[in-house]
């Protein structure tokens, strides 16, 4: 039975049961699966049956996980990968040709730009940028070979919120396909499929963990393209581990609840920062004071986990805050139980130029937090006496 609500379909979308009548799901730890007979293996390998073959192409584990994510995501069919950026490269590899032209969103994650910028170069696929206000302006960026636009929201360290259906409408009438990165929001609170994307990719490795501890990547959509990433990912092999997939199918099955207490918490933490007389500005969807607050409203059910925030003193503040920080984890990662606070200006983000730097918003004293599932009390003392410093 299919149910109404997503909840339901993180916890109750299953794989068939083994012989065993098992209530949890095991891991399937083969590398190849059996044919009954030759007849069996020649259809098999004739894509005649919907069958395992071979765990580059397919395994149960990877299939619940993918099959959960779809099913949140309102997609066809979806394909998992070892890493969020192994789901990025792949699917632009797969359904790009040599002297493509993407647009993409300027202030977009680091590897993701790398992959645009020094990669597809090298089959002549170029990349144009648009900042996050340029919305309106992408259409004379439409070249006669342009494929894709390619976006995140919210962004990266910024935490800025892009018009997902007016992208999917420029898109539609110049028939490109629109990919957004949903790893900030999750299916839980955001599903760009509704609002007109193409496909939806994912780093599993942040809040669908949501432990950091495995990495895992996930591109989601019709079955006609994800046949295309499908093909491409069988023969070159960036599927995700079978493991991997087993802890990210049972962290689908708490990530409601455990967005909801994220939110919750990030919200508590935004609006205590807003209040401190060291914080220039604070960064957060569901703030008020955001400046995309109302479309924040319209795409988002909740703000999401992660705050940006200015201290005031430049890089040289930003560095001693991170330093003062005495509970949280000083750590790349996002999405995690434990809170963890980074400063883009010194880290990230330091080998752009200051101008580049300051032109995607990150100013010296900008200090991005993924806010946790400690109790919020302790957070904010954390961040309040290293803001006293
Ligand atoms: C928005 C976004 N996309 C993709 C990635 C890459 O994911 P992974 O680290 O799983 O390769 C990250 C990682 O931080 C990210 O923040």
């Amino acid at each position: 039975m299919s149910a109404k609500h997503l909840e339901t379909e993180a916890i109750r979308t299953q794989i068939d049961r083994s012989q065993f009548l098992e209530h949890s799901n095991p891991l399937y730890l083969t590398s190849s699966y059996v044919f009954e007979d030759a007849e069996d293996m020649r259809a098999s390998f004739a894509d005649e049956k919907e069958r395992n073959i071979y765990s580059r192409y397919s395994n149960p584990n990877n299939s619940e996980f993918v099959e959960k994510i779809c099913k949140m995501e309102g997609a066809e069919q979806g394909y998992a990968f070892a890493s969020g950026m192994s789901a990025v490269f792949s699917t632009f590899a797969a359904l790009l040709n040599s002297d493509d032209h993407i647009i993409s969103l300027q202030s977009i994650f680091g590897s993701t730009q790398t992959i645009f910028n020094n990669i597809l170069p090298k089959w002549n696929i170029s990349t144009t940028y648009f900042k996050i206000d340029e919305v309106d302006k992408i259409e004379h960026l439409i070249q006669p070979n342009t494929k894709v636009i390619y976006a995140e929201s919210p962004t990266n360290p910024t935490i800025d919120i892009l018009d997902l259906k007016r992208l999917a409408e420029i898109a539609r009438k110049h028939n490109l396909l629109f990919i957004v990165d949903n790893c900030f929001a999750t299916p839980y609170l955001q599903q760009p499929i509704k609002f007109g994307a193409d496909l939806v990719i994912h780093s599993a490795t942040k809040l669908i963990d949501g432990q950091g501890r495995v990495l895992g990547g996930v591109t989601v959509g019709s079955a006609e393209l994800i046949q295309k990433i499908y093909l491409f990912a069988r023969n070159t092999g960036p599927a995700l581990s079978p493991f991997n997939a087993w802890i990210l199918s049972k962290s689908l099955e708490t990530l409601p609840v455990r967005v909801e207490k994220h939110c919750e918490n990030a919200l508590k933490v935004a609006t205590f920062l807003e209040s401190h007389s060291n914080v220039n500005f604070v960064k957060y969807p569901f703030l008020k004071s955001h400046p995309q607050f109302e479309l924040a409203k319209q795409q988002m059910k909740l703000g999401g986990n992660v705050v940006a925030f200015e201290v005031k003193g430049g890089v040289d503040a930003g560095r001693r805050f991170l330093n003062s920080i005495k509970l949280l984890s000083l750590s790349a990662n996002l999405g995690d139980t434990r809170s963890i606070v980074t400063h883009p200006a010194s880290t990230t983000h330091v080998k752009l130029s200051e101008e580049n730097r300051l032109q995607t918003g990150i100013t010296g004293g900008l200090v991005r937090v993924s806010v946790g599932l400690e109790h919020t009390e302790d957070i904010i003392n954390d961040l309040s006496q290293a803001l006293e410093l």
